[in-house]
């Protein structure tokens, strides 16, 4: 098939609901590089949306797998393998505490599903049955599935479930920009006006940076969080399905904060690869339920598992958290400077190798997607991988290299970003 054919044939079948990114054929991907089905070649700063952290196709990546399917094994269910208690141990040093479980699965909803489950049979348990809320944020974004749909923040997402009412509450998260108020009386006060107490909340669960916008809360407000948690008996539950695994800078992005979580959803860069992904957190949670009785069919499977392994090796041998730190600094700059020069930017978030660039209207705070939409456009066509815009109003051009990206690529991505910007020159700050 060529590219036309591929395109028609996934339009025909697909739902539209899986439609809509550049019209690339993704062929072949290696390092911080895709390849399309014509031969083009583009410097990808999506890690395909924010999966390879590691780059794409890592040698030590594909020799891990190939390896564990030529044994062969490729498949165990819940069947004890080496390849999982490999993984296990490599994921030992990044434990919130020592004595934390990780339970192994398959996609980020799923880590969030089972963190709802586990946080609110504690809190049942405790409680008899009055703590029942589960707190999060507004524009935040869990997973597609219903749990995750409903704990998320972003009211389009759940209108299907047609539940308005019920244990699943939303406060405004602090970003400085869409929500000013940045203090943590805000959080308190926005419960009290839902009528919700304190002993009434089962878990909070908040996206250590909102992914929508790359948008990271205070530092002070994380810390009054934690400390709310604690004397209120309610879990603290870290989502960084996206964040996580050196993308900002830091193993994990709730380090920023100096907090310590009590359950940590883990996905996407923690195999830079293949669907693996992990429940980290305290024995006590982990352990409320009987063998047997949180399985999941291919969670844990042998080859993400042998996956994830070398992922974590490389990351670990290599620097990457390291780098992401590093380079990110360059990324940032030449960010800020583009920001600064363009008054439909209204905000630039993010740390280390993840960046939201907000892009509004004439109004300087409504998004403005379809602008968006043709930056991000004109980077691809250019030659630079970026995803369709996310967030709020859909108006968020998200950047985001992998992690073994040098300061040299970051520079040749920036020149093809610079250009789309400029190209829209109508209204300069
Ligand atoms: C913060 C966050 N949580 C959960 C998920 C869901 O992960 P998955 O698509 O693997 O189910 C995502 C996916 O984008 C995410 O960004």
């Amino acid at each position: 098939m060529n590219s036309r054919e591929v395109l028609d044939t996934l339009a025909r079948f697909e739902p539209l609901s899986v439609q809509g990114q550049a019209p690339v054929v993704w062929d072949r991907a290696e390092g911080v590089h895709v390849h399309d089905a014509d031969g083009r070649v583009y410097l990808d700063w999506s890690s395909g949306v924010l999966v390879a952290n590691t780059g794409h196709g890592h040698p030590e990546v594909v020799e891990a797998i190939v390896e564990a399917a030529r044994k062969p094994l490729l498949f165990s269910y819940s069947f004890p393998t080496l390849e999982r208690a490999e993984l296990l141990s490599e994921l030992e040093p990044l434990l919130p505490r020592p004595d934390d479980k990780i339970l192994l699965l398959s996609t980020g909803s799923e880590a969030v599903e089972v963190a709802l489950k586990l946080a609110l049979t504690h809190a049942q348990r405790a409680s008899g049955g009055s703590r029942r809320y589960v707190v999060s944020f507004e524009r935040s974004f869990h997973g597609r599935t219903a749990g995750a749909q409903l704990a998320g923040g972003i009211p389009a997402l759940k209108e299907w479930l047609q539940a308005t009412e019920g244990p699943f509450v939303n406060v405004p998260f602090p970003d400085g920009f869409r929500t000013q108020d940045t203090s943590f009386d805000g959080f308190e006060r926005s419960l009290a006006d839902q009528g919700v107490a304190p002993a009434e909340v089962a878990l909070v669960i908040m996206e250590s940076y909102q992914g929508g916008g790359a948008s990271f809360a205070p530092v002070s407000y994380m810390r009054a969080l934690e400390s709310w948690c604690r004397d209120n008996d309610v879990i603290l539950t870290m989502d960084e399905v996206q964040a996580g695994f050196g993308r900002t800078g830091e193993w994990f992005a709730y380090e920023h904060y100096g907090i310590t979580p009590d359950l940590v959803c883990c996905g996407k860069g923690i195999s830079s690869s293949l669907p693996l992904s992990a429940l980290i957190g305290r024995r006590e949670l982990l352990d409320q339920y009987g063998p047997g009785s949180m399985s999941s069919t291919h969670g844990g499977h042998p080859i993400c598992a042998a996956a994830a392994t070398a992922n974590l090796k490389v990351m670990r041998r290599d620097g990457l958290v390291e780098n992401a730190e590093c380079v990110g600094k360059i990324l940032e700059a030449g960010l800020a400077t583009i920001a600064g020069e363009y008054a439909f930017v209204a905000a630039l978030h993010g740390k280390g190798l993840v960046y939201g660039m907000h892009i509004v209207d004439e109004s300087g705070v409504d998004p403005d997607s379809e602008r968006a939409i043709r930056i991000v456009t004109r980077c691809v066509e250019n030659g630079l991988m970026l995803f369709l815009p996310v967030g709020f109003g859909g108006a968020t051009v998200k950047i985001c290299p992998p992690l073994t990206i040098t300061a040299g690529q970051i520079e040749e991505g920036l020149q093809i970003l610079v250009a789309a910007f400029a190209a829209e020159g109508d209204y300069r700050g």
